[in-house]
């Protein structure tokens, strides 16, 4: 399963195209299967079909957890690092976890949940998080992990849209010097969701805390009163996992869904690939759980691999700039895997934050989210790398459940901003204008992949019409990833950024459709439209065009009211950066609004919009970039 050489990524690259059956097969192999599969993948990429070691049987917890305690019941398996500095860290043995998650498999069953029912976590960055996540996919429920940044409306819409049947949630999390009242926000959601029988409340801020009788249960009263022997249900290879939900181009989040057999297969094969991961080593992504890399990289792909794996509550600045490097040296980190976002914050503060300590652990260090920009790779490759350290620019996306293309540590180049070659079995392809496959090794067109790799989402929940509409049809016959990217000369990949009306903001995956829909709602406005533009920290931030019915006197006021609003429908990460009133909205004859014009003026490039002149209203256009307000 290691790739060690470069002839062997090579030979398992040449393996993994040619014949993936077997390639994947023999990875499969590694693992723990009741029953063994039928046929090894089976697929149609016109109608989005996708299957992998069907007919397999296994339960990923039992991979995770139990295959390990033979030889590592004593390991630590998880580092819990709190918020503050002066709380111990709490180190969770395989054995530990076994019991841990046996117990809650357990008090999920015993408030009726059985296999294949929703089970929605809004949890902070707590062992609970973990444990909850395992303990559903023990008994085969499905779950549905919220990060507990969202507000209530777009918790409410993720609890429905799955039709949840309880909610783990705790009194409150701590992030910084702050903390978050979760167990209020959830009674907010709950008003509109009548699917939900129960919640599960852990306690972290031991806040005072409704609780509604019936309804809500302390966490630790089911518990005390559980066995902590729990035999883990056989899934099928194709069962779903978990849902996760992402921001489209258009309003509704979508449930990407996750199925258990090829998840497995490919996380586990990644994590230890790209991070180079030896026996021993401590592994930290400071991720949230909430996201699709904390599932993939904090939780499954390291205890697939018997792993010891941080899991960090708080948040890079807290008590200083320097903890992330004081955590890096407390556990002697040997891999560390952040966003651009974090290292971009990180890099404006001086440098005596990181100098104070060694980080002489470090053996890899990793990239994911964006496009990471040149000056952020070369501080992070000297100063935390030390020049030594292979950095790792990981590709990848909610709907692709693993890294797709990254450097191999110590093994591929080291090209700045390149997340350069594809792992084994991952076809990518660019497509030109026309919606052809770009032969010629340079260029630069949309981001495609040709073949199906094991960790694939299978669906939207509930729709699988849209599924196949979002990523199937663009270019029929390929995933359609929403990227553009160049290749060069090598055939190293760089991606450049989204190419539809996703915007990445900190890292965060935010859809403009939800964001208009919400500030549409204020009564005072008329229309809106939402472009990025570039931010020195964020990588990007929102800028909103907005049109009122009537003018109004305060606009500063109806600012704020506008964030305040989208921080209630949809979470403070949504919140725009800049404001524009105008009179209208440059638009197409047939009424699209001409969001490229727009970007142009916010990314301050006004000068450059090209012929206007078939617009709608192009006088429009003149009153904006002259940044006239009402
Ligand atoms: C989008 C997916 C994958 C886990 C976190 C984000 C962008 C991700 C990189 C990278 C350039 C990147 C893409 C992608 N992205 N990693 N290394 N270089 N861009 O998951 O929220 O589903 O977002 O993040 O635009 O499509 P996500």
């Amino acid at each position: 399963m290691k790739i060690n050489t470069l002839e062997k990524y090579q030979a398992s690259y040449k393996q993994g195209i040619e014949e993936p059956e077997i390639f994947w097969q023999n990875i499969a192999n590694h693992f723990d299967w009741s029953q063994k599969w039928n046929s090894v993948c089976e697929y149609d990429m016109h109608e989005a079909q996708f299957s992998w070691f069907k007919g397999g049987k296994t339960n990923i917890t039992e991979n995770c957890i139990d295959r390990h305690l033979k030889t590592k019941s004593n390991q630590t398996a998880i580092i819990f690092e709190p918020n503050s500095p002066k709380e111990v860290a709490t180190h969770i043995t395989y054995k530990n976890l076994h019991q841990k998650v046996c117990k809650m498999a357990n008090a999920l069953l015993s408030v009726g949940i059985k296999k294949g029912d929703r089970v929605a976590i809004y949890l902070p960055m707590i062992p609970e998080l973990a444990i909850s996540v395992l303990a559903c996919a023990r008994i085969g429920a499905i779950h549905s992990v919220i990060f507990a940044g969202f507000s209530s409306s777009a918790l409410a819409a993720r609890i429905n849209d799955s039709e949840c049947k309880i909610v783990i949630t705790a009194d409150g999390g701590f992030r910084g010097n702050k903390s978050i009242d979760l167990k209020s926000i959830v009674d907010e959601a709950l008003i509109a969701c009548p699917c939900v029988q129960n919640v599960l409340v852990a306690e972290r801020t031991n806040t005072e805390i409704s609780m509604l009788a019936k309804r809500d249960i302390y966490l630790k009263d089911i518990l005390s009163k559980v066995s902590d022997k729990h035999k883990a249900e056989p899934m099928d290879s194709e069962d779903p996992l978990f849902i996760l939900y992402t921001s489209g181009s258009t309003g509704k989040p979508k449930g990407m869904v996750h199925t258990t057999g090829g998840y497995m297969v490919y996380t586990a094969y990644t994590f230890k690939n790209v991070f180079a991961y030896e026996p021993g080593d401590v592994y930290w992504c400071t991720a949230d759980i909430g996201w699709i890399t904390g599932h993939s990289y904090i939780l499954y792909g390291p205890l697939l691999n018997g792993a010891t794996s941080i899991m960090f509550e708080g948040i890079p600045t807290y008590p200083n700039p320097g903890r992330f490097w004081d955590i890096v040296d407390k556990f002697k980190v040997n891999q560390f895997y952040t966003a651009p976002t974090a290292i971009r914050a990180l890099a404006k503060e001086p440098l005596t934050y990181v100098n104070k300590y060694s980080l002489n652990s470090l053996k890899v260090i990793g990239s994911v989210g964006e496009p990471i920009n040149e000056e952020a790779w070369q501080w992070y490759h000297k100063n935390i790398g030390k020049e030594t350290c292979p950095v790792v620019d990981t590709w990848w996306q909610t709907e692709t459940g693993g890294i797709l293309i990254s450097p191999i540590p110590n093994i591929s180049p080291q090209i700045p901003t390149y997340a350069t070659t594809p792992l084994p079995g991952v076809q990518p392809v660019l497509m030109d204008d026309n919606g052809d496959e770009i032969k010629e090794l340079e260029g630069e067109g949309r981001l495609c992949i040709k073949s199906p790799w094991p960790s694939i989402a299978r669906t939207i929940w509930g729709d699988h019409k849209r599924y196949k509409e979002t990523y199937f049809t663009a270019y029929p016959g390929y995933y359609f990833t929403g990227d553009g990217a160049l290749r060069n000369r090598e055939g190293m990949y760089r991606i450049t950024g989204r190419v539809d009306d996703v915007i990445i903001v900190s890292g965060h995956n935010l859809g403009t459709a939800p964001i208009e829909d919400a500030i549409n709602e204020h009564p005072e406005i008329a229309e809106s439209a939402i472009v990025g533009f570039p931010h020195e920290i964020k990588g990007k931030a929102l800028y909103g065009f907005v049109t009122l019915k009537t003018p109004v006197e305060d606009t500063e006021k109806l600012k704020e009211a506008i964030n305040k609003l989208i921080s209630s429908k949809i979470g403070p990460i949504a919140k725009l950066d800049k404001i524009q009133f105008t009179n209208g909205l440059p638009k197409t004859r047939s009424g699209k609004i001409m969001r490229r014009i727009l970007r142009k003026i916010a990314e301050g490039n006004a000068g450059d919009l090209g012929d206007i002149s078939t617009l709608l209203n192009p006088e429009v256009v003149e009153h904006i970039k002259n940044g006239s307000e009402y």
